[in-house]
């Protein structure tokens, strides 16, 4: 079955207005809250949490906060994993803590802020407000500062978020990523929007601090150490080795997979449905696609819906 429900491209752009999501958006992010109406739609009342394995800068983070539910996710870069894990689950008490140390300005003073942490916060409290010190130092890096007043201001309109949750920065083809990600096994929903190709917009950070946010994802229990970049086997290839993971250690879940065309405009919708159909025989029910429209200069936007049972 297919839907055709062309959307408002906006609806699916990151708002730049959105709090907490706005601390950093990447240029292939979504639309926190139309994140949020697909889940409501899709899945309704009864989801048990959002599991994002391509998390990316963390509007499906966002999302999940705002609907009071864990958020376990896997980002293979460790910038966008440290931006990611802050979303989800600073607090003003940690911004408060950053706010008491120098200012991070740049790497060397966040070398210097990451390593006070641990002289006034507990363990938690470091590995949450370490992230979030990253997340300064890329925006500083970027030469748009993020100020204290924005962060305190965005999380008093937020609720704290879900005890529960977690975040592993490392490739999430692989079984091993998944191991220590303890997503519920019913009724979550697994919301993502893989790597669209080849020449999917990249993050770029100065390596020195991807090397940082590594260091302090390793320190937290958070990096599986993957550095390399895995082999691309495009955006269906991609897709399915995600799911063949997922579907190892979830029983029950909906699944949402945002697809946009590759630069070449190839649409890989079908294709990464049969093929998901054949790894995990049995076990996709009710799949449809949602056609969305046109999004970008590549192609319409459209969602690849099924309950994995
Ligand atoms: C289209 S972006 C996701 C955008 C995201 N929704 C956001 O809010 O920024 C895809 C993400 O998948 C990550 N990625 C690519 N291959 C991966 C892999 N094998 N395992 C985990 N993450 C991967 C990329 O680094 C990128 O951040």
């Amino acid at each position: 079955m297919s839907l055709y429900l062309p959307l408002n491209p906006e609806r699916y752009h990151p708002d730049p207005r959105e709090p907490v999501d706005r601390w950093f958006q990447t240029a292939s992010a979504s639309n926190v809250r139309t994140t949020m109406e697909i889940v409501a739609d899709l899945v309704g009342p009864a989801c048990s949490a959002v599991v994002d394995p391509f998390a990316g800068g963390g509007s499906s983070a966002t999302a999940a906060r705002l609907m009071d539910l864990p958020f376990f996710g896997i980002e293979i870069d460790p910038v966008l994993a440290c931006v990611s894990l802050a979303k989800s689950r600073a607090t003003v008490g940690h911004a408060r803590i950053l706010q008491r140390l120098p200012p991070i300005r740049d790497l060397e003073s966040l070398l210097s802020v990451l390593a006070l942490l641990p002289t006034c916060a507990s363990a938690d409290e470091v590995a949450v407000a370490s992230c979030l010190a990253v997340v300064l130092a890329l925006r500083a890096s970027r030469g748009t500062p993020l100020g204290y007043q924005e962060i305190t201001g965005d999380l008093a309109c937020h609720r704290r978020p879900a005890a529960t949750g977690r975040l592993v920065c490392a490739d999430a083809t692989v079984p091993a990523s998944w191991r220590d990600l303890p997503v519920p096994q019913e009724d979550a929903v697994l919301y993502t929007s893989p790597q669209f190709g080849r020449r999917s917009p990249l993050l770029g950070a100065p390596p020195r601090l991807t090397a940082t946010a590594r260091g302090v994802l390793a320190s937290v229990g958070g990096d599986h150490g993957r550095s390399t970049t895995p082999e691309d086997s495009g955006f269906a290839g991609t897709t399915v080795a995600m799911l063949r993971q997922a579907a190892a250690v979830m029983r029950r879940a909906t699944v949402v997979i945002e697809h946009e065309p590759d630069d070449d405009g190839h649409n890989a919708t079908e294709e990464t449905l049969e093929r998901t159909a054949a790894a995990l025989p049995g076990r996709v029910h009710n799949a449809r696609f949602i056609f969305c429209g046109q999004f970008t200069w590549r192609g319409p936007l459209s969602l690849i819906v099924f309950d994995l049972r």
